[in-house]
């Protein structure tokens, strides 16, 4: 359902329905998608804080969303982009741009709701989104909106609603389990083998048997895609260590839980791959891999969460973290390269890296394109005097650095190379992958 609002009315587009309040407009979405039984409330903060918001910033992510040409309507996208007039952009538009950003950083364009202001407090934050996020612990809205995905747990698939497990499995006590984030790029899934060969190590050295073979793990990530009509997206698998006791022997624990989503992301906006990103480093030290190797992809985040915080307290979207040693380790979620004098460093993966995949293929990449890529140790200084720099995630892809804890690199711009690597990852994503459609 998506909607819209005018004159502080809220139209849904499905219904024609005008509702009074945003909590009326909320109820009816959640009835709509079986969460509520209708006539049912469950009324749900409302944060307001557009005046941190640019309108430029708003119409970035309405070109996201149209970009991405997901299930808003044509003309609901025009009226949006009404709203986010900076002249029309008012104390009415806060929730409603608060929404929306919610649907996309949740990457869920297709409900977008919006709101009269409750309240005539505008708390002006100076940063922008995440630092007022980070700072006043608000969220823009406190439901997520439903997709209709079908999840695949332990060779079922669940609608969203009934895709559950137990408040007893340790991945959800303890964090103890491992985890995977793939993406689908032109109806193939992107290096599943890598991913699912990495899954198996992570398992390995957390002493988690996986139920199912490779490939049979490769065949239900495929088989999900193609139950929720996936051909651009992102896919989570995960596995979990399974139901147990309280306490926090894994042995007690019954069957690990295989978890597959199949969903979308989009972590950053178009425009910062164009410009370029600047980041800071923060003083959350990266785990020590005799404590939890940063190798093992687990679902134990908390370490570069921390570490995400600080940044956005600074006011920053991604950070670099060192070691125990104080060498460059990597970023929250993403790896890091530099360029200096025509050649390629990214730190060693004992440095407390994760063996990135999108790491591997741009090391690839970068050697077809004759430049190679070496794996020292790196101190900040080293980063600060590099001529170019970017970062790699599958999530976040390659995406240039411009500036590094207030220093300029290279001339403030993505440089030549980056550009370069950039343009063939792309181009390999296009023709490289697991089919998802059956042959
Ligand atoms: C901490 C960390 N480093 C690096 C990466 C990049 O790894 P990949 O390219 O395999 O996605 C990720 C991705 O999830 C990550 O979480």
């Amino acid at each position: 359902m998506a909607s819209i609002l005018r004159n502080k009315e809220i139209f849904s587009n499905e219904s024609s329905k005008v509702f009074d309040s945003p909590n009326r407009f909320l109820d009816a979405d959640r009835a709509a998608h079986g969460v509520i039984r209708a006539g049912e409330t469950q009324q749900q903060p409302v944060a307001h804080f557009l005046e941190p918001l640019a309108a430029k910033l708003l119409h970035e992510r309405l070109d996201n969303l149209l970009l991405r040409g997901e299930q808003l309507e044509r003309r609901d996208l025009v009226a949006l982009r009404e709203l986010g007039e900076p002249d029309d952009v008012g104390e009415d538009n806060g929730g409603q741009a608060a929404r929306m950003l919610w649907c996309i950083h949740g990457n869920c364009p297709r409900t977008v709701a919006a709101w009269p202001s409750a309240s005539k407090q505008n708390p002006a934050g100076k940063r922008g989104f995440p630092c007022v996020l980070a700072k006043r612990g608000w969220v823009p809205v406190g439901f997520p909106p439903l997709l209709g995905m079908k999840v695949y747990i332990n060779g079922k698939f669940y609608s969203e609603q009934n895709a559950k497990v137990s408040v007893f499995d340790h991945g959800l006590l303890y964090g103890d389990g491992v985890f995977e984030g793939i993406r689908a790029y032109h109806g193939r899934l992107f290096k599943l083998k890598e991913h699912i060969d990495r899954l198996f190590c992570s398992a390995k050295a957390i002493l988690l048997d996986l139920p199912m073979t490779h490939a049979e793990l490769m065949e239900a990530t495929l088989e999900t895609c193609r139950r929720n009509k996936l051909n651009d997206g992102y896919i989570r698998l995960l596995v979990t260590r399974g139901r147990g006791t309280l306490g926090l022997n894994p042995n007690r624990c019954s069957e690990p839980q295989v978890i597959i989503i199949a969903g979308k992301i989009q972590l950053y906006p178009p425009s910062l791959y164009k410009k370029g990103m600047e980041i800071v480093t923060v003083a959350t030290t990266r785990n020590h891999h005799n404590a939890v190797n940063p190798a093992i992809k687990s679902l134990n985040y908390l370490n570069n969460i921390m570490a995400k915080i600080e940044a956005n307290i600074a006011g920053y979207e991604e950070a670099i973290m060192l070691n125990t040693e104080g060498y460059v380790a990597e970023c929250t979620g993403d790896n890091i390269f530099i360029l200096k004098d025509e050649r390629m460093f990214t730190p060693p993966l004992s440095s407390g890296a994760l063996h990135g995949i999108t790491r591997g293929t741009a090391i690839d990449l970068l050697a077809e394109l004759g430049v190679p890529t070496s794996e020292p140790n790196m101190t900040r200084y080293d980063l600060f005097n590099a001529d170019e720099c970017f970062l790699t995630g599958t999530g976040a892809e390659i995406v240039p650095v411009v500036k590094i804890d207030q220093r300029v690199i290279g001339n403030g711009k993505p440089g030549p190379v980056t550009k370069k690597v950039v343009k063939a990852y792309h181009e390999l994503t296009k023709v490289s992958g697991e089919r998802i459609a059956k042959r």
